[in-house]
């Protein structure tokens, strides 16, 4: 895939969660190509050393940081030394989330997804820019236009295009604020669902007969994010091969 030209000033920041692997991989690496800085944040500290090592091949700057998103206080810290680090920090994709088959507590799974994402907002709006700022959240085709068999799961991908609503209307004096929702995507979460059963099924269902690529995801958050999105807010724009106008 070719890179799009979004307008990015070369040298601005951008935090990315869950950037040790799949769409936050791909994310970041785009970023890099793009002349951002990446903030490559993520639980799995080898997922985040990876992901660093392919920005520095390509001659980028990255910081890295080992926090769960989910704990306040270290999402605070975190974001303290990434801006020690890179700077204003323009902007901000809301990426990292379990798994769908994750068996989580309801309550404690609308916690984890969504209030992590409230809280690593409010930790970023300090250090960003007084204009030009975007955020986008990587919500899910689940919840906002299918059901999923865990209701944790359709719930927290709902509630987060709820959040990115209320940012949209009542915080856009700070930043945007936009939604990408993929839909099946082949990321290390989903190995071998092409193949399974079920993955035949709905790939059959999808207009352009194959799974999304973390690329793919990656570019529309980039475009969301651009300069050349900068008119777009409180936008939930699916990425999902046409799967749900099949529905
Ligand atoms: N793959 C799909 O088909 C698909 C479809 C719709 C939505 N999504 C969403 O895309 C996002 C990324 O998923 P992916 O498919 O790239 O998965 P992935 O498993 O490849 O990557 C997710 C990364 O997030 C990290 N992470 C998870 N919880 C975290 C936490 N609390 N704090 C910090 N990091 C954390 C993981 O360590 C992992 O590196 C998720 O929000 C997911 O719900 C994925």
């Amino acid at each position: 895939m070719g890179d799009a030209h979004y307008g990015f000033t070369a040298g601005d920041s951008i935090v990315i969660t869950g950037a040790g692997s799949g769409i936050g991989r791909a994310t970041a690496l785009q970023a890099a190509r793009q002349g951002l800085s990446v903030g490559v944040w993520d639980l799995n500290p080898a997922g985040v050393d990876e992901t660093i090592q392919a920005i520095i091949a390509l001659g980028g700057t990255a910081h890295g940081e080992v926090a769960d998103v989910s704990d306040a206080a270290a999402v605070h810290a975190a974001m303290e030394r990434t801006a020690r680090a890179l700077g204003p920090i323009s902007f901000l994709h809301n990426n990292a989330g379990p798994p769908s088959t994750a068996q989580l507590d309801f309550g404690d799974a609308v916690r984890i997804c969504v209030g992590s994402v409230q809280s690593v907002t409010e930790a970023w709006v300090p250090y960003a820019p007084q204009s030009g700022a975007a955020m986008v959240v990587t919500a899910s085709v689940a919840g906002n236009l299918v059901g999923t068999a865990n209701a944790w799961y359709s719930a927290s991908k709902a509630g987060l295009m709820g959040y990115v609503r209320h940012l949209a209307a009542h915080r856009a004096g700070e930043f945007r604020s936009n939604g990408v929702a993929p839909g099946m995507t082949n990321t290390p979460r989903l190995a071998g669902f092409a193949t399974s059963e079920m993955g035949e099924r709905i790939l059959e269902r999808i207009p352009l007969h194959r799974m999304g690529e973390a690329d793919d995801i990656a570019a529309a958050t980039l475009f969301l994010l651009s300069p050349a999105a900068s008119y777009i807010n409180g936008v939930f724009l699916p990425v999902d091969g046409g799967w749900t106008v099949t529905q």
